[in-house]
């Protein structure tokens, strides 16, 4: 059996064709195939606006710049999520403030939050860790009692669901990312979905250098060579080829999440009667989207033994997250207690994500359990 990655991008001659039309056309960057996705994206999202970029970092960057909050701000998010979402808060000149995380879906403690907040508090990032949203009736609750801005890190969540409305449609800003590993690729990419139209001219300014005209507004014969810089952006920028590329994979999004779907009901019937496994949970008011499957280890089990095991059986098995309160440069500059999170901690040494991809066959996923019943403790 080859080496089975955790996550992989299924891409096929449909894509690669919408591509390379892009590729042959005038326009491979700053063209109309970008306007194209975003517009697809609101459609499939049923939110007003989208701006796309060059990846989910870029698009946190931008959401958190967009709100113009003082600098030194605090901004309450989950230590419990790639290091991306909480960086943009620091890029920005503010402080993440982390919130330890509930031990049935890893997400933020939406009762922890309120202990958190002090007159500088400006925000919450709140992330639907593998793709099961937050408690976002409660957290939307304490964003209008603070008067908060709300973003969501739906990185894991395109196409989830909350109380049957789609992802996208709660926060002030939603993110999403387009990398690989993702639901859909672009190779690299992301955006921002909004229902805010000022935050939204904003952010489509902030992703090129804050200059007011694009080379698209600049071109013809009736146009005016003049622009104007009114923020300091940066170039963040999709290319037109990877915004066809991610016109032609939403278009399959349903497909793919389905097909995730599918493999979680396999897992969970194969692995779920093993005594040291515990199950990811899904709430019953949510379309969870299954971005990874991760598991608790439970008992004596040493997950890093475990872990072994399954890579030395050709399994890609990951740990998803080290808490980004862990990092050295988190260690350095904060003022870091551990045992301050204590779920975090607890979640953190027993959890091991399993392989799962759209196009991961049957074969693949049964070998990955019986690598997991071959274990011994
Ligand atoms: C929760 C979360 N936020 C942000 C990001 C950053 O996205 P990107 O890799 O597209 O920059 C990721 C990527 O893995 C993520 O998982």
């Amino acid at each position: 059996m080859d080496f089975i990655p955790y996550g992989l991008q299924w891409i096929d001659e449909e894509d690669i064709d919408e591509v390379v039309r892009v590729l042959k056309s005038d326009w491979i960057t700053t063209g109309p195939k970008i306007k194209e996705f975003e517009d697809a994206l609101s459609y499939y999202i049923g939110c007003r606006y989208c701006a796309a970029v060059n990846s989910g970092t870029s698009a946190l960057d931008i959401a958190v710049q967009s709100l113009d909050l003082p600098q030194g701000s605090e901004i309450i998010t989950t230590p419990f999520t790639f290091v991306a979402t909480s960086n943009a808060i620091i890029y920005n000149g503010h402080k993440p403030i982390f919130v330890d995380i509930c031990s049935d879906t890893f997400n933020i403690n939406s009762d922890e939050i309120r202990k958190k907040i002090t007159p500088r508090t400006k925000a919450i990032i709140y992330v639907d860790f593998a793709g099961h949203p937050c408690d976002i009736k409660e957290i939307k609750e304490i964003a209008r009692e603070y008067d908060l801005y709300l973003i969501e890190d739906a990185c894991h969540a395109i196409g989830a669901e909350y109380d049957h409305e789609k992802v996208g449609n709660f926060a002030d800003l939603t993110i999403f990312s387009f990398h690989p590993v993702k639901h859909i690729t672009t190779g690299e990419g992301g955006a921002v979905a909004t229902n805010n139209e000022e935050l939204y001219e904003k952010m489509l300014l902030l992703r090129s250098h804050g200059i007011d005209k694009n080379a698209f507004d600049r071109y013809g014969p009736d146009a005016s060579w003049a622009y104007d810089m009114k923020y300091l952006g940066r170039n963040y920028r999709m290319t037109d080829f990877q915004a066809a590329l991610g016109i032609s994979q939403l278009k399959k999004l349903d497909f793919f999440i389905k097909k995730r779907m599918e493999l979680v009901s396999m897992y969970n019937e194969l692995i779920g009667d093993i005594e040291f496994i515990r199950l990811p949970c899904v709430k019953n008011n949510v379309r969870h989207a299954w971005h990874i499957y991760t598991v608790l280890l439970e008992g004596s089990i040493d997950r890093d033994e475990f872990f072994k095991h399954m890579r030395t059986s050709g399994i890609g098995v990951n740990v998803h997250y080290i808490p980004a309160y862990r990092h050295s440069y988190y260690i350095r500059n904060f003022d870091i207690n551990r045992d301050d999170y204590p779920v975090a901690e607890d979640v953190f040494s027993r959890i091991i994500t399993l392989p799962l991809y759209s196009r991961m066959g049957n074969d693949k996923l049964e070998y990955v359990c019986n690598s997991i019943k071959k274990y011994k403790k």
